[in-house]
């Protein structure tokens, strides 16, 4: 478009040095884009980002030795469909919605902030389509659970808090449109 107004402006030579210029402009920039879209835009937000940090970083100086030795988050084996692994962490980011960041609330002053962009990225997710329940008893989320019941109370969910900078990189890292399909639209 802005092409097409710019060459009804300037005359039939200039253009011909213009036109490479500009396509070399937009070649750049096209390069500069992220190869791949987030499928909830909190989860590239800049802010979000550094709420997270913080409070996992929080509550990981809340742990003792021992526990932080402990994790509660199963590692990703990456042989699978990155859809389905993004939908297996749209699970366990429920479960933190409704039972393990209830009882952080206050804890720190990012908090408020945290839960408002999870929830939305919790929202957005199943509007793309994944079905959180349908990964319930995944066995990813299983061992979760059942590591995070095993601790137990207070120390259990200052854990699970602190891994929540892992729970935020799986989010990051497989929640995404590919191009291909992005352009498609
Ligand atoms: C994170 O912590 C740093 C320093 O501790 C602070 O400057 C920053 O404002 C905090 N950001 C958020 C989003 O909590
Ligand atoms: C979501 O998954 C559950 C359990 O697998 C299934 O019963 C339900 O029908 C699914 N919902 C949709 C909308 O596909």
């Amino acid at each position: 478009m802005k092409l097409v107004s710019l060459v009804s402006v300037v005359r039939p030579a200039a253009v011909l040095v213009l036109l490479p210029l500009l396509l070399i402009g937009w070649a750049e920039q096209a390069a500069a884009l992220p190869v791949d879209r987030p499928l909830s835009e909190p989860l590239r937000d800049q802010d979000t980002y550094h709420a997270v940090r913080n409070i996992s970083k929080h509550a990981q100086d809340l742990q003792t030795e021992e526990d932080s030795n402990v994790r509660l988050m199963p590692r990703v084996s990456k042989n699978q469909d990155y859809l389905k692994i993004c939908c297996l962490h749209a699970n366990i980011l429920d479960y933190y919605l409704n039972n393990v960041l209830p009882h952080h609330d206050n804890a720190h002053p990012s908090m408020h902030r945290l839960k408002t962009d999870l929830t939305r990225v919790s929202e957005d997710l199943q509007t793309q389509g994944c079905n959180v329940t349908h990964y319930h008893d995944h066995h990813h989320a299983v061992e979760f659970r059942k590591k995070l019941a095993k601790m137990g109370g207070e120390r259990g969910i200052n854990k699970a808090v602190g891994e929540i900078d892992i729970l935020f990189m799986y989010l990051q890292d497989f929640c995404f449109q590919p191009r291909r399909a992005a352009a498609a639209n």
